[in-house]
């Protein structure tokens, strides 16, 4: 499986959300034109009905011949109605006039275009009269009617204002042709038409209101959409967080196995090389004593136990340091720190080292510091100056100098180990702390090392929370400065 990676998801995310919000949106634009259709549809529904209303009252006065009204004002007598008894008047004189349907068409359409916002107008292409003329939408609507085809429908624009517009024929029946006779009709002929017109502006109104609950109610579902998204996401990205740290974790494991392993290695190698050396020199030494007892001088005798002490001094040094190394490697050292006096420290040192000084006829000087104490943990400062002040006896030629001075500042103490010994090449200085990198070398009396003295120097420094510091030079001795607080 190819590695989620953190931007990978939030690309990831980023696509679904605009997924989702393209989903809804096409699912949103389709029900807003469905809608829309639906309104239009409604409304010519309404046209219809309005139509058919005309078409029942038409038929009720057309099923009557037409139907007199007293004559007043408004209502004049038809003058395009030519057919005799049109006008009449009762005995006590009221004059009556008779309406043929198409004019009381007019005369309802007048009403409902006041009061309804409705338009009708009955209509033809061959009108009687001008008033029924049609216009340019009912005319071309009218050429399209056919027997099969009687009803039409669009929106259109009446003085810049959007109309449902409906129109149906109306066909000659038999009712019709008391007064359309001259035109020569027979009945089922397409007469004309009544159009309808609706106002389509308040359906918009209502439509407005439903479109915005509808937005509205979209938008939460988007919302609600996105933060499910959102939440998934941060799901999976807090997994992803969980699995990269145990990954780190593993690999930190890993690493760590590593180290031990090559600590190990290094364990073994000591043991192996440095402690064998030693004790086979013991051995063989004492091996010769016990043989050659009687023959042997005092002096021998002397020079040989002399020898086995000094073998086993270091193998002594040696172990000690191992077991010290062991121990920090496997964390047991244990702290200690309290008020110690240096001077008392450095003296046992010292005194422990005299015999190999004396033996390279090495000078070691150092101050008197009696009087500075340091807080700090005894034991580790005196393996610590130990090794260092060995190591520089290891690497000091015979005649050579060491000296050792301290200096303390406020809350810095700064022991500084000087010698004239052969010195480090710059290069390698890094190294010497390095147990990786780390390889022994010979003293300058091909004495031989494990190379853990400083190893174990740094790390007990850093655990007394101080720093080791090298400065060296081939030829030209080494200075080692060890800062510690003092605190
Ligand atoms: C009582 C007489 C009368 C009857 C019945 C009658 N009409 Fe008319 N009709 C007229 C007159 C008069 C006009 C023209 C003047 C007007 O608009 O009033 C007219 C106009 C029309 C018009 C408008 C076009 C035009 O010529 O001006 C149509 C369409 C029409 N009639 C259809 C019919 C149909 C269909 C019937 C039968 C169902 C019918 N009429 C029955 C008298 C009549």
């Amino acid at each position: 499986m190819k590695e989620l990676t953190k931007s990978k998801l939030k690309l990831i995310t980023f696509f679904f959300i605009i997924l989702w919000f393209s989903i809804l949106l096409i699912i949103y634009l389709w029900i807003l034109n469905d809608k829309k259709a639906e309104t239009i549809l409604r409304v010519k529904e309404i046209a219809e009905t309005v139509f058919y209303k005309d078409i029942m009252y038409r038929k009720w006065a057309s099923f009557h011949g037409g139907v007199y009204v007293p004559i007043t004002k408004d209502t004049k007598p038809n003058e395009y109605l030519n057919i005799k008894d049109r006008d009449i008047k009762t005995i006590d004189d009221k004059e009556f006039t008779l309406i043929n349907p198409a004019y009381m068409i007019r005369q309802v359409a007048e009403i409902s275009k006041k009061e309804y916002n409705i338009i009708t107008h009955i209509t033809s292409l061959k009108y009687k009269n001008p008033k029924n003329a049609p216009d340019n939408w009912e005319k071309k609507s009218l050429e399209k009617m056919t027997s099969s085809l009687k009803e039409y429908s669009t929106i259109e624009k009446i003085d810049g204002r959007e109309y449902v517009r409906y129109i149906q024929g109306l066909t000659i029946e038999e009712s019709c042709l008391k007064c359309h006779n001259t035109e020569g009709y027979k009945v089922g002929d397409l007469k004309g038409g009544i159009s309808v017109s609706i106002l389509l502006d308040p359906f918009k109104e209502i439509d407005k209101k439903y479109l915005f609950s509808y937005t509205i109610k979209y938008i939460i579902i988007l919302l609600i959409g996105i933060g499910i998204i959102i939440i998934g996401w941060y799901i999976i990205y807090l997994s992803l967080m969980e699995l990269n740290k145990s990954k780190e974790k593993i690999n930190f494991q890993n690493k760590k196995l590593e180290e031990i392993n090559s600590i190990k290695d290094k364990f073994f190698s000591i043991i192996a090389h440095d402690l064998r050396n030693p004790f086979s020199q013991i051995l063989n030494l004492s091996q010769l004593i016990i043989d050659d007892y009687d023959n042997l001088k005092d002096a021998e005798i002397k020079k040989f136990v002399m020898m086995i002490n000094q073998s086993s001094i270091k193998t002594y040094e040696l172990l000690e340091n191992l077991l010290n190394w062991s121990r920090s490697q496997l964390n047991k050292i244990s702290i200690n720190k309290k008020l110690t006096k240096l001077g008392e420290i450095l003296n046992k040192v010292i005194k422990t080292l005299e015999y190999i000084a004396k033996e390279k006829n090495i000078n070691i000087n150092y101050d008197n510091m009696n009087d500075i104490q340091l807080y700090s943990d005894e034991n580790i400062l005196e393996t610590v100056l130990r090794n260092l002040i060995s190591n520089s006896l290891k690497f000091t030629n015979k005649g050579g100098e060491i000296s050792i001075t301290v200096k303390q500042t406020n809350d810095v103490v700064e022991i500084v180990i000087c010698d004239n010994g052969v010195g480090i090449e710059k290069n390698k200085i890094p190294g010497l702390l390095d147990l990786s990198t780390h390889s022994t070398t010979y003293g300058t009396n091909n004495e031989k090392g494990s190379g853990l003295g400083l190893i174990i120097c740094k790390e007990f420094i850093e655990k007394l929370n101080g720093k080791i510091h090298i400065e060296s030079e081939k030829n030209m001795g080494t200075k080692i400065i060890i800062s510690l607080k003092n605190n």
